[in-house]
């Protein structure tokens, strides 16, 4: 394959750089001739990465224009994002909730959050880099339904959830932008509950030996007064 000149091309080559440097040096004339029009590289873009420039921004700054997912029209409200992890703080009634972005244009995330059968909470509109938001005010022991929403200058992209007739026994698909979370009682309810209790039984207790102390005093206890005499 390879002909003669290029051969005598690689030995000059060899010959003068294999002082200074190794035989595989031999590669550098191969790599130089296919590198020459640089190839486009996927861009250094994460969907699901907190705080994540949008891909077109990423495009612009390299000196080669990477490759970006592609993206449905911008005339379309955005597919839906996909919920990930919900990870939920019992001891503060706290939670973060992480999601990935769609294959869409998208300027904001918002949050929808509601219990039961009660109006959805809209929470205030994330700018398009978020993937990550805290959750505050949680009630321990409550179930939530949670949906991340995109939006666009189209309109926002569906939520499920908020069809739901029963939202507490919806199923939601694993992929999409809404599911369910539970937070827990919060460990020191049930110790104060435990606390509580006990203390309520002590008392009882000493009521019960002070009347049987005073009952003895009044009606008078013959042995009780011979040991005290
Ligand atoms: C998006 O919002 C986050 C949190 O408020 C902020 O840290 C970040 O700088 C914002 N990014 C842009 C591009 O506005």
């Amino acid at each position: 394959m390879l002909g003669s000149p290029l051969l005598l091309w690689l030995l000059a080559g060899t010959l003068s750089m294999a002082a200074e440097t190794g035989p595989l040096d031999i590669q550098d004339p191969e790599e130089d001739s296919e590198a020459t029009p640089l190839l486009p590289v996927p861009c250094d873009y994460d969907r699901c990465r907190h705080l994540q420039v949008p891909c077109e921004e990423l495009q612009q700054a390299g000196p080669v224009a990477c490759l970006c997912p592609g993206l449905s029209s911008l005339a379309q409200p955005p597919t839906p994002p996909r919920l990930g992890e919900v990870r939920v703080m019992a001891e503060d009634g706290h939670a973060t909730v992480h999601w990935c972005a769609p294959a869409s244009p998208v300027h904001h995330y918002q949050l929808l959050l509601w219990e039961g059968t009660g109006a959805p909470y809209r929470g205030p509109l994330l700018n398009t880099t978020m993937r990550r938001a805290e959750l505050g005010g949680l009630r321990p022991g409550s179930t939530y339904v949670l949906c991340v929403v995109a939006i666009n200058e189209a309109g926002e992209s569906p939520a499920p959830g908020l069809g739901a007739e029963d939202p507490d026994t919806a199923a939601f698909p694993t992929f999409g932008p809404c599911g369910r979370f539970s937070v827990p009682p919060r460990p020191g309810t049930l110790v104060h509950t435990a606390i509580g209790v006990g203390t309520a039984l002590v008392l009882l207790g000493c009521a019960a030996l002070v009347w049987r102390f005073h009952l003895h005093r009044r009606w008078g206890c013959p042995r009780c007064h011979e040991a005290t005499a």
